[in-house]
């Protein structure tokens, strides 16, 4: 199944059907590069080649739904906040629907990025300061909401509170299906909860004993560890997205940005295919899963390819300003009981998961989310 049929059989005039045949239909490629570590090799999603990036999916989703309740009028502008990714896939929704697009993100948005969505036809709204509460994330929200009160019949998807967000990545779990004979394990980088929430329901149809791990970046707030300004973007949030399924995970992994630098490097030397920072932590993540158990058949979501990041994960200059050295790599991840039993600084696994704005009581102790600190503070 890809969206193309959907969108055909929906109400939703389609401005540009011929980019439809662009969207997803991205190939599996099996990955064997070390690791760093030597392991069997895993299944990785390329969704680069498809056009938007993985993200595309998420926003014609959430586009067309919009249309079809009448909350997004033929021809409005499309006013939403992001890091970069879902920025490209709403540049292609937009050409694909018929919408302007307004993007806000920030003055961290690498200047490639910011020339490839303007390339793209999105208008951009920076700000250049964080909020003394929420950081850059609180600081792109404030200035959406300016925009979309100037901004007449403007809408805001809310990727990561919007249930279309997810809904998109049906067509990627379908994908799945019809790529691999078998699945024992996923592994998926969270930032809105989008693809995981997505691809989990109809994975675990066809493979009911599917185990899925999450993989979050060290300092990220999403699996109830503190909020603290991050290198990495893409995966990890400083806020608690809606769309994150908390109990759709057997496990959390956090990975730090030195480890991702080396993943993705490797990759990209040994398997042509690499990515940015989710790219390396999922990679570095599914090697171990495959080597933990060797027999199992493990595969992950590559969400994007490496040119955005030449600035940052491949310039050696960038790494060396921000004290990503080539350490010793470790074998594996050290192991915390609890989310609250210590913050993760560096690769990092968890088998209890928990939502940390759920008020879930811990024995002998005060709900989680009391322990949880505000929003604040981080990237
Ligand atoms: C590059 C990249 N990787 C991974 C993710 C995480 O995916 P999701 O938002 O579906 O959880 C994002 C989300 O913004 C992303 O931009």
């Amino acid at each position: 199944m890809t969206l193309a049929p959907l969108l055909h059989r929906s109400d939703v005039t389609v401005a540009n059907p011929d980019l439809l045949p662009l969207l997803g239909r991205t190939p599996v490629a099996r990955i064997r590069t070390d690791l760093p570590h030597a392991h069997p090799g895993f299944w990785a999603k390329l969704e680069y080649l498809g056009a938007g990036g993985m993200k595309a999916r998420a926003a014609v989703s959430m586009l067309t739904a919009a249309r079809r309740r009448g909350e997004l009028r033929p021809g409005a502008p499309v006013v939403e906040s992001t890091s970069g990714t879902m920025g490209i896939g709403l540049a292609f929704a937009g050409q694909v629907l018929g919408h302007p697009v307004v993007l806000v993100g920030d003055t961290e948005l690498e200047p490639a990025m910011r020339q490839l969505l303007r390339t793209y036809g999105a208008r951009l709204e920076l700000v250049d300061r964080p909020a003394a509460q929420g950081g850059w994330q609180a600081a792109r929200i404030a200035r959406l909401r300016e925009v979309l009160a100037r901004t007449e019949d403007a809408y805001w998807p809310d990727q990561y509170n919007n249930p279309d967000n997810p809904a998109g990545y049906r067509s990627m779990a379908a994908e799945l299906i019809g790529q691999l004979d078998h699945l024992d394990v996923l592994v998926c980088s969270v930032g809105t909860g989008g693809h995981s929430a997505g691809l989990v329901g109809p994975l675990r149809r066809r493979w009911p004993r599917l185990k899925v791990i999450g993989v979050d970046s060290v300092g990220s707030a999403i699996f109830g560890q503190p909020a603290r300004p991050r290198l990495m973007r893409g995966l990890g949030s400083s806020i608690h997205p809606g769309n994150v399924r908390h109990r759709v995970f057997d496990e959390v992994h956090w990975v730090g940005p030195a480890e991702a630098v080396d993943a993705c490097r490797r990759l990209a030397r040994g398997s042509f295919v690499s990515g940015g920072w989710s790219t390396g932590a999922v990679a570095l993540v599914s090697a171990w899963a495959a080597r933990a158990e060797p027999g199992t058949v493990v595969a992950t979501v590559f969400p994007d390819g490496p040119h955005r990041y030449l600035g940052t994960v491949y310039d050696d200059d960038f790494c060396h300003a921000h004290g990503l050295k080539a350490t010793a790599p470790a074998t594996r991840p050290l192991e915390i009981p609890h989310p609250r039993a210590a913050e993760a600084v560096g690769w990092t696994r968890c088998r209890t998961v928990v939502d940390p704005v759920a008020p879930v009581p811990v024995p002998g102790g005060a709900p989680l989310a009391a322990h949880v600190p505000a929003p604040g503070g981080a990237v």
